[in-house]
């Protein structure tokens, strides 16, 4: 049995149970039997964006074997806010690889916005991935010959032509990230904090159901590392987005609806950590 709020594994006797709507329902600890009593519905009726049942993630390296992710059970509910955290190693980029699809499971079951990712062709995975998904990482990767327009553009250019309408998207998301001034700025024309906001709203273009964000402050001050977060939060709070949000920061975890802690390739129970935010009323 699989907690419906965080999709911990739940073996043996469960000392956190509900019931709804005639089924039994056990939670991995008071928090998550919370949530659920919050919004029934939500949990029990609705399928979650991200449902990892037992994924194994092995990397081959001939002679060894390492094993990354052991048996990694998670649910993300949709339009959720989450912090993912875990000490360096625990596998928090990898689990982020295979919910974006970048990556697939060794073994276990991974759906994706009602996709079971192992029954699909690498054509398939890239089209959900364009679709629904979009990234912002540590280091930006953004394209330095590019203005930061034309940066926010790439996903639609890379797949012919931007009509006006993506232009005009661009532009607006710039807006909406303070940008609107530096629109024709290449990155080295632009600070840290910048460059991760071009990257925040590239992420937006296609119009995707779940932002990706691995260590998105890793390489700011905490100054401007604060000021991504607000931003990230404003933009879950006004879109019906899904954020998910890989951090090593505490502080940023606090500002998020819910944190998922991963200890050796496995969730943990993380009872009483889900943060104040509350959903959006939008
Ligand atoms: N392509 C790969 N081949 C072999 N081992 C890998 C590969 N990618 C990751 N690993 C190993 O998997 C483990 C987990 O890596 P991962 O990047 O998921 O950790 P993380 O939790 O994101 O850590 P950090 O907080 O440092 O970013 C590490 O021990 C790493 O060395
Ligand atoms: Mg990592
Ligand atoms: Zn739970």
């Amino acid at each position: 049995m699989y907690d419906p709020v965080c999709g911990i594994a739940i073996d043996g006797e469960a000392r956190f149970a509900s019931e709804h709507a005639g089924a039994r329902y056990a939670f991995c600890s008071r928090s998550c039997q919370d949530d659920f009593a919050s919004d029934p519905a939500r949990y029990a009726e609705m399928d979650p964006l991200i449902r990892l049942e037992q994924v194994v993630k092995t990397y081959d390296l001939g002679e060894v074997k390492v094993p990354v992710l052991r048996g990694l059970s998670m649910r993300i509910h949709h339009g959720d806010f989450i912090a993912i955290v875990g000490a360096s190693g625990s596998g928090k980029s990898t689990a982020m690889n295979i919910i974006g699809t970048l990556d697939v499971p060794t073994e276990g079951k991974a759906v994706i916005a009602g996709k079971d990712v192992m029954r699909m062709t690498e054509t398939d995975l890239a089209d959900l991935r364009n679709g629904k998904i979009g990234f912002v990482f540590q280091q930006f990767n953004l394209v330095p010959s590019l203005s930061a327009l034309e940066n926010v553009l790439l996903p639609k250019t890379l797949r012919g032509a931007a009509d006006a309408a993506a232009v005009k998207r661009a532009e607006k998301l710039l807006e909406s990230v303070g940008l609107g001034k530096r629109m024709t700025h290449r990155p080295s024309e632009l600070s840290g904090g910048e460059q991760q906001r071009v990257a925040i709203a590239r992420a937006f273009i296609n119009d995707p159901d779940l932002i990706l964000a691995d260590e998105p402050t890793g390489s700011l001050d905490s100054e401007t590392s604060g000021k991504i977060i607000d931003l990230l939060s404003d933009l879950w709070r006004t879109s019906s987005k899904t954020v998910v949000i890989i951090t090593h920061d505490p502080q940023i975890a606090a500002n998020t609806r819910r944190i998922l802690t991963m200890k050796d390739g496995r969730l943990v129970s993380n009872g009483g950590a889900a943060s104040k935010a509350i959903w959006p009323t939008a």
